[in-house]
């Protein structure tokens, strides 16, 4: 089968192109950064997209050539692309879909997409679920949990993040928002399946690991996987997340933005029995593949690295500010230039003991 990929320079579309490949499949991968794919996938059709930018279905006709399948797996959890990734590129693809051979579309949606969020992004993803679901295609959509894997990005690479926090860990609220977590490649099996038919199409399927967590509960998992001890948790109140959420949109949204919240908070629980019935295989649970991918010191360090990271950045601003201040005063002759240089060296201390506490951790 030639498969053509939506996103597969991301998290899932990695896996899902990885996968498609061991299992025999030609895949054309659409990206925005061609050149990483292409050395990451040299096996696989690179077509360079920016699903912001529609450029018809024309131009989807002929990335589509002789392709039979087509998996989306593009998603932007905020700003201004929100539609025009999740509503009006999937018009145009389905469009082209029609005219050019295309019998399959696997649509990897969100269990969060639920109109109750109030969110641009639930509302997109669902208007754009629905358009699949409308197509005369054999598609499946999938709508899964929170998925992660030993590799982490954007939400699972903040979670990790609080659970490397130093002597707490930072909850938000009560630490009880539910998820039903299921692993990549679980995610990436049921994809499989979905293309050479062991997954019926014309359904939509909600892939969910075995056991429904809390949030305080993945954490607390991620924490043992690291290696680290046990922690108390600092539940942060939800006012004040939200307030971090809006100054995040302001530096640029991402996994910490007002929507990314709402998604958390709006739930990601799902039924992993009803999934396992329908996929005809049940996905693991993810203590069990927490203990089959045991962590090293990279998983460490990029999960302390990730906490530490605004603190550094901001360390290196005062720095920069404080020693541009010094030379200033001095320059203007003014006697207070010693205390401004200890604040200027504080910063770059904190950042060397950051560093340090960082690369002592080998294994
Ligand atoms: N990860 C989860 O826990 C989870 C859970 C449920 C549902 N989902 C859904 O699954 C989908 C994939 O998620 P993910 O975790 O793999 O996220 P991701 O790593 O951010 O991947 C999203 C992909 O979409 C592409 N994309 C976004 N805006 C684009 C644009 N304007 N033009 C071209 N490509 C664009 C990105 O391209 P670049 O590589 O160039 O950035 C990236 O490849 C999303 O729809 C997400 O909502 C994810």
């Amino acid at each position: 089968m030639k498969v053509l990929v939506l996103g597969a320079g991301g998290f899932i579309g990695r896996h899902v192109c990885a996968r498609l490949l061991e299992d025999g499949h030609a895949v054309v991968g659409c990206v925005r950064r061609v050149e990483p794919f292409r050395r990451m996938f040299p096996r696989a059709e690179t077509e360079a997209v920016r699903l912001d930018h529609a450029d018809g279905a024309d131009a989807w006709r002929a990335r589509l050539a002789g392709c039979d399948a087509v998996v989306n797996a593009a998603g932007v959890i905020g700003g201004g692309a929100v539609r025009a990734v999740h509503v009006e590129a999937v018009r145009e693809l389905l469009e082209a879909c029609a005219g050019a051979g295309v019998r399959r579309f696997v649509q990897i949606s969100a269990i969060s997409a639920k109109p109750e969020a109030g969110t641009d992004y639930a509302a997109s993803k669902a208007e754009g679920d629905a358009l699949v679901r409308a197509s005369a295609l054999e598609w499946i959509v999938l709508r899964p949990s929170l998925v992660y894997a030993e590799s982490s990005y954007g939400g699972t690479s903040v979670l990790r993040a609080l659970a490397a926090c130093p002597a707490f860990t930072p909850l938000p609220g009560r630490g009880d928002q539910a998820f039903s977590p299921i692993h990549v490649e679980d995610l990436a099996e049921a994809v499989s399946r979905c293309l050479d038919g062991r997954i019926a199409p014309r359904q939509t399927l909600e892939p969910c690991g075995p056991r429904t967590m809390t949030l305080a509960e993945i954490v607390c998992a991620w924490r043992r996987w690291l290696g680290l001890p046990p922690a108390r948790p600092l539940h942060v109140p939800m006012p004040l997340i939200r307030a971090i959420g809006a100054v995040a949109d302001m530096l640029g949204g991402g996994p910490m933005g007002r929507n990314a919240i709402r998604q958390i908070e709006v739930g990601n629980a799902g039924d992993g029995t009803a999934f396992a019935q329908a996929a005809g295989f049940a996905p693991a649970a993810m203590e069990t593949w927490l203990q089959r991918r045991p962590a090293h010191a990279p998983e460490r360090w990029h999960a302390r690295l990730m906490a530490v990271r605004p603190l550094l950045r901001g360390a290196l601003a005062i720095g920069a500010i404080g020693t541009a201040a010094v030379l200033a005063m001095r320059a203007a002759g003014a006697s207070i230039a010693g205390a401004w240089i200890l604040v200027a060296l504080a910063p770059a201390l904190l950042l060397l003991i950051a560093i340090w506490r960082l690369i002592e951790d080998e294994r």
